[in-house]
């Protein structure tokens, strides 16, 4: 096989806006987290203005870190690897600048429009009808992009990571445009299509998916390529990716009323989402090993690199939060564990753990490459940053355990004469030291972004425009 350079060039400008805005709303997100955690350590930094409250930031909170932070992860990730894998250009600059300014404008519109209280209050979907019709346009060209470049590709195989990247994309879209079904009644306000238990069931579709889709299947994406990359090994198993595939997305899209136990939903509903999700188990630690023994021959790379360890470690809070969440859906333990900070504890498990330390990983593997760079400005920081989002990671979820177990035990609490052993406040004072604590841990977490926004500043500040552009030349393989 001959190698040889071709004329054409990868489209890696949109890439790098991305990659560049992951940083900056990753830092705006989490730092916005850091605040709402503390605001319920000392409630007076809600300055008693309605635009402050917690409840009106903390919906900003998911929504900057999930779909801007995670959102433009999984854009940049996906363009770089659609683009690699199938050795061809993005099939329209265009197109694909649309969906870069089209997702920035969702996401300013939403800093805008929750804190001043617009909201369908429907969770993870609470962006008002107006930013819901411009973020289904964009997600649509999104689509035509991404597999408009697959069909063009020049080589035979779609790789494994383009169908779980095509896959979130195609979920996405579906859940976005069901769940968003709505009457508006004026340009700020709209009223849900479904009513009830309906709604409820229809949202929690959504929201399950959501996680799956958006939070697992898209990452996983991201472990197929960047892991084998990063550990310059071939994936453990080609067929294993491929079984792992169909059983995530046959299961996951059942499991969705295990948030919805002991409700008005009905109870073989509840019964059948808490079966479905202890099946998932299987597939996810499926795709968590095939990652893991990826690293068969290389583990020691890890005493070395750092960006490895990212991977690796959020591979391995992969495997946590997914074995977790089914315990967590059956319904004598969520009887203990709903409405309490172990829920939170579980969604940072995932969150910080897999989706900010996968991303990041990714992060800066490519970034290098993307400027024309042959590392990051400095290996150290990078490992600076691996310390503090891990240390960061487990005291947040640490402390939402004691502090959610805390909670289940002291509300279902009984006296002899069938009273309550303790009312909400004292479970309330009991909580104040696990939320000073999450709240150093979201500390951790954030400052280590800021390392990686001065390593990401240094490295782009010394790339050269012309080594730049020569990174992003087609190296073809085989004659065309
Ligand atoms: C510095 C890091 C972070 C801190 C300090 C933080 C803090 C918080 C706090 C205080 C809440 C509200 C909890 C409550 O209502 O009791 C929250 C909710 C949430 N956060 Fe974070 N967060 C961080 C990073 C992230 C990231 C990176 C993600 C996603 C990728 C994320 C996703 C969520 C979600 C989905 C919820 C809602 C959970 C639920 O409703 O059950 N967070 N966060
Ligand atoms: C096999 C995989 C998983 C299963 C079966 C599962 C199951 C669950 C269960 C039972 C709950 C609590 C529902 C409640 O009591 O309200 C929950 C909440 C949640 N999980 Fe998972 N989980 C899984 C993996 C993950 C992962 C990997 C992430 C993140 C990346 C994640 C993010 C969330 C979020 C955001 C919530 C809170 C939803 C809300 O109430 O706002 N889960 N999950």
């Amino acid at each position: 096989m001959s190698t040889a350079i071709s004329p054409t060039a990868y489209n890696y400008k949109v890439v790098r806006q991305f990659a560049i805005m992951t940083v900056v709303w990753g830092i705006l997100g989490m730092g916005l987290g850091v605040f709402i955690a503390s605001q319920l350590v000392w409630p007076e930094l809600n300055f008693g203005l309605p635009w402050t409250t917690f409840g009106r930031l903390r919906p900003l909170h998911t929504n900057l870190v999930i779909f801007a932070f995670g959102g433009c992860a999984l854009f940049a990730t996906s363009y770089y690897v659609v683009q690699r894998t199938c050795q061809t250009r993005l099939i329209s600059d265009s197109l694909a600048a649309f969906t870069f300014w089209g997702w920035q404008a969702v996401i300013v519109s939403a800093i805008v429009t929750l804190p001043l209280g617009y909201t369908t209050t429907k969770e993870y979907a609470e962006l008002e009808w107006p930013i819901a019709i411009l973020l289904a346009i964009v997600w649509v060209t999104y689509a035509v992009v991404f597999f408009g470049t697959i069909v063009k590709r020049k080589t035979k195989h779609i790789y494994v990571g383009n169908w779980f990247y095509g896959a979130f994309i195609l979920v996405t879209a579906m859940l976005h445009i069901v769940n968003h079904a709505s009457l508006p009644v004026n340009l700020f306000k709209s009223y849900s299509a479904y009513a009830g238990a309906t709604d409820a069931m229809i949202q929690w579709w959504y929201g399950h998916n959501a996680v799956g889709f958006f939070l697992t299947t898209g990452f996983l994406g991201m472990m197929y390529y960047f892991v084998p990359k990063q550990a310059e090994r071939p994936i453990y198993s080609y067929r294993l990716s491929i079984v792992h595939f169909w059983a995530l997305i046959t299961l996951y899209i059942w499991a969705g009323p295990h948030h919805l136990h002991y409700t008005a939903l009905p109870d073989w509903a509840q019964s059948l989402g808490m079966a479905m999700s202890i099946i998932l188990l299987a597939p996810s630690w499926g795709g968590m090993i095939n990652g893991m023994m990826t690293l068969s021959g290389a583990w020691h790379k890890l005493r070395t690199d750092p960006i490895l360890r990212f991977l690796v470690v959020s591979l391995a809070f992969y495997g946590m939060s997914t074995f977790e969440g089914p315990m967590m859906a059956i319904k004598t333990v969520n009887s203990l564990s709903h409405y309490t900070d172990w829920t939170i504890g579980h969604v940072h498990a995932g969150a910080l753990g897999w989706v900010a330390m996968i991303s990041i990983g990714a992060l800066y593997h490519m970034i290098p490459k993307l400027f024309g760079r042959a590392q990051m400005h400095s290996v150290g920081l990078i490992n600076t940053h691996f310390w503090l989002a891990t240390i960061g990671t487990v005291l947040y979820i640490a402390s939402m355990w004691v502090n959610g177990i805390t909670q289940g035990l002291m509300w279902r609490a009984i006296n002899d004469d069938g009273t309550l052993t303790y009312s909400f406040v004292e479970a309330l004072q009991a909580s104040h030291p696990g939320y000073i604590v999450r709240a150093l841990g979201g500390t951790f977490f954030a400052a280590g972004m800021l390392f990686m926004a001065y390593n990401v500043w240094r490295t782009v500040r010394a790339s050269d425009p012309a080594e730049a552009e020569a990174a992003a030349k087609i190296a073809v393989v085989g004659a065309h």
